[in-house]
């Protein structure tokens, strides 16, 4: 049985299957498809707000041919303290497979385990696989095999999306460079899991090394060092769900992370800009950025629906 927990434990081969997969799903929509969830039932646990990721699951499950059932986590007897693994356990006897969105990576983790029924990770504080397997089928279908590319990514390099891009870097071999105050910077502990080599002087400031299959990880406090030649400049929220309470902190130390025209300046004169939405303008984005290269996240954005679809697809063969 296979899972989608993580990109730490998602073998490449298996990623490069669902890359490949995406293209044909999002060309053949509309068209005369496998139904290849015919019969069966998926539920969508939901502990945390979504748009894109509730939409795109709910949407790819129905033109599979299966029946979705949205759960907020709140609504049922887990909200009120029922363990994940008795929930987990009763799930998995009803319905074919779970998409869950939650706070501890654990969580998810121990879902698999009990259900015994497929389980998709839809975000978790530790990482977001499904974004960026998007994230990066997006930035192919543009600029091509993304292995030869500088990603930079610029923000919270300690968030979800930052540690599911570090250890993509590492399965898929490109360059990838983190630009964070120090206090936001990925935790080593993720810098080690993910395979980094050397991983430098350690100032406290920065760091990195060599990565498996060719890629390499640079962390850094300095913006225009990370984002020079970038083929990508990517940004996410600053304050992630389950964060509130540090908001002001934030914002401070991450005030001078803006991606804008003039850190662009850095960066490939055709880079694209991508943010996985919702954007705070102002605030990881300038409003004049954001809408420059709004063609691009709102393409990486509708992708979510058709890398959903090969992902569920890869899930079940
Ligand atoms: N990017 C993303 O996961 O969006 P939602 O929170 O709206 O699902």
């Amino acid at each position: 049985m296979k899972h989608l927990l993580s990109l730490e434990t998602m073998p490449r081969a298996a990623m490069e299957t669902v890359l490949k997969a995406s293209a044909g799903f999002k060309t053949g929509r509309g068209g005369r498809h496998a139904q290849p969830l015919a019969g069966q039932t998926w539920a969508l646990l939901f502990a945390k707000s979504s748009t894109r990721t509730r939409v795109s699951f709910e949407v790819a499950i129905r033109e599979l041919g299966g029946q979705p059932m949205f759960l907020n986590a709140a609504d049922i007897q887990l909200g009120r303290g029922e363990p994940i693994k008795d929930t987990a356990r009763v799930l998995g006897r009803m319905v074919h497979g779970t998409v869950i969105r939650t706070y501890a990576q654990s969580d998810v983790e121990e879902f698999a385990r009990y259900s015994a029924i497929p389980t998709v990770n839809a975000l978790t504080d530790q990482e977001h696989p499904c974004q960026i397997l998007t994230d990066i089928f997006s930035f192919e279908e543009k600029r091509g095999p993304i292995p030869a590319s500088i990603v930079a990514f610029v923000g919270d390099g300690a968030s979800n999306v930052a540690q599911s891009w570090i250890f993509a870097a590492a399965k898929l071999g490109f360059e990838l460079r983190i630009a964070a105050p120090n206090a936001f910077q990925p935790p080593r502990d993720v810098l080690r899991r993910a395979g980094v080599r050397e991983m430098g002087t350690a100032t406290g400031r920065g760091c990195g090394g060599e990565l498996e299959n060719g890629g390499r990880l640079l962390v850094t406090e300095h913006l225009e060092q990370a984002v020079a030649g970038a083929d990508l400049v990517y940004t996410d929220v600053w304050v992630s769900m389950g964060k509130e309470a540090e908001t002001a902190t934030r914002l401070q130390a991450l005030e001078p992370f803006q991606v804008n025209n003039a850190l662009l300046k850095f960066a490939k004169p055709d880079a694209l800009v991508m943010h996985c939405l919702p954007a705070y303008r102002g605030k990881e984005i300038s409003e004049n950025t954001f809408e420059s290269h709004a063609s691009t996240i709102f393409d990486q954005a509708e992708n979510r629906l058709h890398v959903q679809k090969a992902i569920l697809n890869w899930i079940i063969s």
